[in-house]
């Protein structure tokens, strides 16, 4: 009897989506604790399911001869080789809607912690200084502008109404919101923003879209918020922003090199960070991990995968 196709876990998944994988038609090797290993387990894999950890490249998709199905746990198709995949004739699946809420919170506490500085607060409070006064601005009123507008923005536009703000969004996909958010040039969303808020997918067109041009465009005293991905900003071009005061500062979940290597972007004082965390929230990985193992099963059960991804999807 032939063996039952192997289905290898690459990344840290929710556990109880595994335990699930393994009572199904497969074999699973969870193989996410030692990503150094990794290719000495793909000779046989029919199944790869990855986070944004385990970049999927042409030299990783050559260790795998029989690989049929690459499931990635999350949005982001960026850490893909899509077109060596779809050469070889492997399907991609993606859970692109699992942690949207989780994302568009954090995005929200980061326009909180921004505009009420509340790094500088915790910090020097804790460390036994009683520094009162006027502590930033509300978000009441404020206009937010996205860039890109996908499933998370739509989630933060949608939050963001709670809050009293405007919400304008840059979009050369979508024409019309349909939501309240009005859509605009780049220009304009760049120049008529208090908050620039980046939700763009990373593709290699959008490599640096937010460059020096686009921060010198940007109004004076306003925030940029990227939870999207690093590749989306110029780094070098953003630390000048902060420090020519054109900037009032920045918070950044995802940086272009992760972890991020940028001493002078992530120690300046008007940047606040975090660790490439907008998805992990117990609930969000709880449901990517149910929605990629359900896909696994479903291909497994030879039917058509849902969420087929296209290159370029909008996170
Ligand atoms: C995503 O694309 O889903 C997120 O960036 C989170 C991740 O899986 O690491």
């Amino acid at each position: 009897m032939a063996a039952l196709p192997l289905v290898v876990v690459a990344d840290p998944i929710d556990r109880a989506s595994v335990e699930r994988l393994r009572s199904g038609p497969c074999r699973v090797l969870d193989a996410s604790a030692e990503p150094t290993t990794l290719g000495t387990h793909l000779a046989d894999a029919w199944g790869l399911i990855v986070r944004s950890r385990t970049k999927v490249n042409a030299d990783l998709l050559a260790k795998a001869p029989h690989l049929q199905l690459i499931a990635r746990a999350g949005v982001g198709l960026d850490n893909i080789d899509l077109p060596s995949a779809k050469k070889r004739g492997i399907q991609v699946v993606n859970s692109p809607s699992a942690a949207s809420a989780s994302v568009a919170e954090l995005t929200i506490g980061l326009y909180l912690a921004l505009l009420r500085g509340l790094y500088p607060a915790i910090t020097s409070t804790k460390a036994g200084r009683w520094e009162r006064g006027t502590h930033g601005h509300e978000l009441a009123g404020r206009t937010v502008g996205f860039v890109g507008y996908g499933r998370i923005a739509r989630e933060v536009a949608r939050r963001l109404r709670a809050f009293g703000a405007r919400t304008i969004a840059y979009d050369p996909f979508v024409p019309t919101a349909g939501d309240g958010t009005e859509m605009h040039s780049l220009k304009e969303i760049l120049a008529g923003a208090d908050i620039v808020s980046v939700h763009a997918a990373s593709t290699p067109e959008n490599r640096h879209l937010l460059d020096a041009a686009a921060f010198a465009g940007m109004r004076p005293g306003s925030y940029l918020v990227n939870v999207a991905r690093g590749a989306l900003v110029d780094e070098g071009a953003l630390l000048e922003a902060l420090s020519s005061g054109r900037l009032a500062g920045a918070a950044l979940d995802v940086f272009e090199t992760e972890p991020p290597t940028n001493r002078a972007l992530l120690e300046h004082p008007k940047v606040i960070v975090t660790p490439h965390v907008g998805a992990s929230t117990e609930e969000g990985q709880q449901r990517a991990g149910s929605e990629i193992v359900a896909e696994v099963l479903r291909v497994l059960g030879e039917s058509r995968p849902a969420t087929a991804a296209a290159a370029g999807a909008v996170p």
